[in-house]
């Protein structure tokens, strides 16, 4: 199918992890997120979105997907709103089921970053509208759709048999690019020291969808293991949003967890070095890394926009 001919295909659709898209339409997004990459690239309009609204909950700090989500919105001609928890009454205990009900009667949809991956549940659940996921302890898809648009542009378009080392905290990010690598029929190689693996539901989600793609998911303690050949290392903080108070005991933890020089040697000669940002630089990866030829942090940064964009477009 062409993919004016699968416009509408995904109309109303939630976007709450990559495990509820087929990998056809997980391609199809990637598509539409290149289609409209090139739209922006020409200067071409693309208001795809005339007069829509995007209501943005955000509960944790944001830099990248709150602007790209704004931008983005603005791009395709709709008009998003920044909604800080704090302000809103649900900060203040209003049910999440009535909150979803009264924006489901104003709004086209609604992205929301927050902490509990149930919440998000519930807010679809109870909503009439698309909610987005924008990041939950559990998940962060709109980063890995965006990182898969990644990848492609410095991999080629068949992801299948790539390798990825994710090399850190088994959190959000890991869970994701297993979920998202698996789809795409990656080899996703997680490495995390004891106490910080990912956790095992999400592990074996990620295998049973690797089970149908040819796809392999690897958790091991072992960064040379992991990085081993590997076309992509991916780095990721420490201490996620919420855990900044564990960072010392964790820093004892995973202080060997980084991309350095020394792990670059192991990995392929055309390795891309990923990281979702915010880096702390000399913790999880180190300052020549991230500035070195191998990285595409801000590739990928820029990704999100026309990725977060291609969800938009199709589901509202
Ligand atoms: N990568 C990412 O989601 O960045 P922000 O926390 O700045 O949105
Ligand atoms: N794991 C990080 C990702 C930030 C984009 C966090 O949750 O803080």
């Amino acid at each position: 199918m062409s993919l004016l001919e699968m416009t509408g295909s995904l109309k109303g659709r939630d976007f709450l992890s990559l495990k509820d898209y087929t990998s056809e339409e997980i391609v199809f997004l990637l598509d539409f997120a290149d289609y409209l990459k090139g739209k922006v690239k020409k200067g071409e309009p693309h208001e795809l979105l005339k007069g829509k609204t995007l209501g943005l909950i955000f509960q944790k700090s944001s830099t990248r997907t709150r602007v790209s989500f704004e931008v983005g919105m603005i791009q395709l001609g709709g008009y998003p709103l920044f909604l800080s928890a704090t302000d809103l009454q649900m900060g203040r205990g209003e049910p999440i089921r009535d909150t979803a009900r009264v924006l489901s009667r104003y709004l086209d949809g609604v992205m929301i970053r927050t902490y509990s991956h149930d919440d998000v549940e519930e807010l679809a659940t109870y909503a009439s509208i698309p909610i987005i996921n924008g990041l939950t302890d559990a998940l962060h898809p709109c980063q890995v759709l965006a990182d898969l648009q990644t990848i492609r542009e410095h991999k080629g378009h068949n992801l299948k048999g790539v390798k990825l080392a994710y090399i850190g905290d088994g959190n959000n990010m890991a869970h994701s690019l297993m979920i998202g690598g698996a789809k795409m029929g990656m080899e996703i190689v997680i490495a995390s020291p004891g106490g910080y693996e990912p956790e095992e539901n999400w592990v074996q989600v990620a295998k049973s969808i690797a089970k149908d793609t040819g796809g392999k998911i690897i958790v091991t303690p072992d960064i040379d293991v992991a990085s081993s050949q590997a076309d992509v290392l991916y780095a990721d903080v420490w201490a996620s949003m919420g855990q900044e108070e564990e960072m010392s005991e964790r820093k004892k933890h995973l202080s060997q967890y980084q991309i350095n020089e020394e792990l670059l040697k192991k990995a392929a000669k055309d390795v891309i070095v990923m990281h979702c940002l915010p880096a702390h630089r000399g913790e999880e990866i180190t300052e020549d890394v991230i500035e070195g030829k191998h990285s595409v942090v801000f590739d990928e940064a820029e990704d999100r926009l026309h990725a977060q964009k291609a969800i938009l477009a199709n589901l509202l």
